[in-house]
């Protein structure tokens, strides 16, 4: 197929980076000729920035997107002659925007978390239930090569049978869950969700099995957060001196975030209690068979602190591997040898935004399976569910699994 015409709801700055990036890296001459999305003047000027960029203004030469708005995705997928969609919109309408696609039989890019909570979660799965609607779950983690190369050493037997996973994740660009628009809780419904939810799947699949039961906590209010004037900015605050976040201080310290004056992050605008983004949280996930893990999120860490991958470990071996550092290890039990893997290249998201451009476009022009199903997005989300669950009843949760009656 040539010059695939992708329908867009919600184009951000998240999707519009996918589409003018990887998209377009395996499918050159796909086009945007369809939007939904509230803000025009903002996709206009994403779309006008994306055309200068790449040496050619929207009305000139080239491989341009000539879209048209439309109002509301059924209207689009009526009206828009499309081959394909892409959902880019913020957490909290994924749902009700898959729930339409899923009544026809477009091929759908499906931005993450799929669903934000249980009722959510549910329709989403009904709607799909035999739908001829495909899906690929926005989740890079899974789908990069290091965790692909993970699986691959465990299925060939390198740790023999899998009974313990060790995942860490601290996040060095944190900052964005207070912030940045993240911090509104109705809208993330907190980090297990926001975040875990690529550790989950991709832990899921490291160990060939799901969560079925959770036991969590999370510390919040110890650092971000605060009584700090509702829409306060660094512009407008006397602090900036002394505020490790200030942008003055950031560039002096080299610790990351916004150099731009941006909202406070100890305002009481990031929430209180329970609907509080948590600055660290963890969480105890037991497996189908009765093997077990842990799984911690840490969203204050800086500069080299940051780091994300996990351990697997059985009797015969263990793997591990950490993204940052892009290095996989493994580890014979019983045998005294070791091996050190590293692998080359910068990529968005370790390659696995690639490689998620790769299975849409295979959706697309053959039909081909994707490796991240919407199965996968939802069953993920039960897991953040559960963990969300457990932390505020302070107990363990079963996980509800995809297909359970
Ligand atoms: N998979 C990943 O690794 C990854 C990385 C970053 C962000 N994300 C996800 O991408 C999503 C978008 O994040 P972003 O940073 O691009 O946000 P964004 O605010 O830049 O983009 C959201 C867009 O949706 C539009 N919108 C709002 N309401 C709408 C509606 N009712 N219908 C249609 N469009 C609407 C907004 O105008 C905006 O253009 C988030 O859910 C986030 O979790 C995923």
């Amino acid at each position: 197929m040539s010059g695939i015409r992708l329908g867009v709801v919600g184009y951000g700055g998240r999707i519009s980076g996918m589409i003018q990036g990887v998209f377009r890296e395996i499918a050159a001459d796909l086009q945007v000729t369809a939007i939904v999305d509230p803000d025009e003047a903002g996709v206009r000027a994403r779309l006008d920035a994306a055309a200068a960029g790449r040496g050619w203004a929207r009305d000139g030469g080239g491989v341009a997107d000539d879209v048209v708005f439309h109002r509301d995705v059924d209207a689009m997928i009526k009206d828009g002659h499309l081959d394909a969609l892409a959902v880019g919109t913020r957490c909290n309408f994924h749902t009700p925007i898959a729930v339409r696609a899923a009544q026809h039989s477009l091929p759908l890019f499906l931005e993450k978390p799929v669903a934000v909570d249980m009722k959510q979660a549910k329709a989403l799965e009904t709607a799909f239930e035999g739908s001829s609607c495909k899906a690929v779950v926005s989740f890079p983690l899974r789908v990069s090569p290091l965790c692909e190369l993970a699986r691959q050493y465990i299925e060939e037997g390198a740790v023999g049978d899998p009974v313990h996973v060790a995942a860490t994740n601290y996040v060095p660009y944190g900052t964005v869950y207070w912030e940045a628009a993240y911090r509104d809780y109705d809208v993330t419904h907190g980090l297990f969700l926001q975040k875990a939810t690529h550790d989950f799947d991709y832990l899921m699949y490291l160990m060939g099995q799901p969560i079925v039961r959770v036991a969590a906590t999370a510390t919040r209010g110890h650092i971000y957060g605060g009584d700090k004037p509702a829409g306060l900015r660094c512009s407008a605050c006397d602090e900036v001196g002394e505020c490790l976040e200030s942008p003055q201080n950031r560039r002096h310290n080299s610790s990351g975030g916004s150099t731009a004056d941006h909202l406070c992050l100890f305002s009481v605008d990031c929430g209180e209690g329970h609907r509080l983004n948590e600055d660290a949280s963890s969480a105890l996930l037991e497996f189908a068979d009765g093997s077990h893990g842990m799984y911690t999120q840490v969203f204050f860490a800086r500069r080299d602190a940051g780091t994300r991958g996990a351990n697997v470990s059985g009797y015969l071996g263990s793997v591990s591997f950490d993204w940052y550092t892009d290095e996989l290890k493994r580890v014979r039990h019983h045998a005294p040898f070791s091996a050190v893997e590293k692998a080359s290249g910068v990529a968005s998201h370790f390659g696995g935004d690639l490689e998620l451009a790769r299975d849409f476009v295979a959706l697309v022009e053959n039909g081909a399976a994707p490796r991240t199903p919407i199965e996968t997005g939802i069953q993920s989300v039960y897991a953040c569910l559960a963990a969300k669950q457990s932390a505020e009843k302070g107990r363990f949760v079963d996980v509800r699994l995809v297909g359970q009656v």
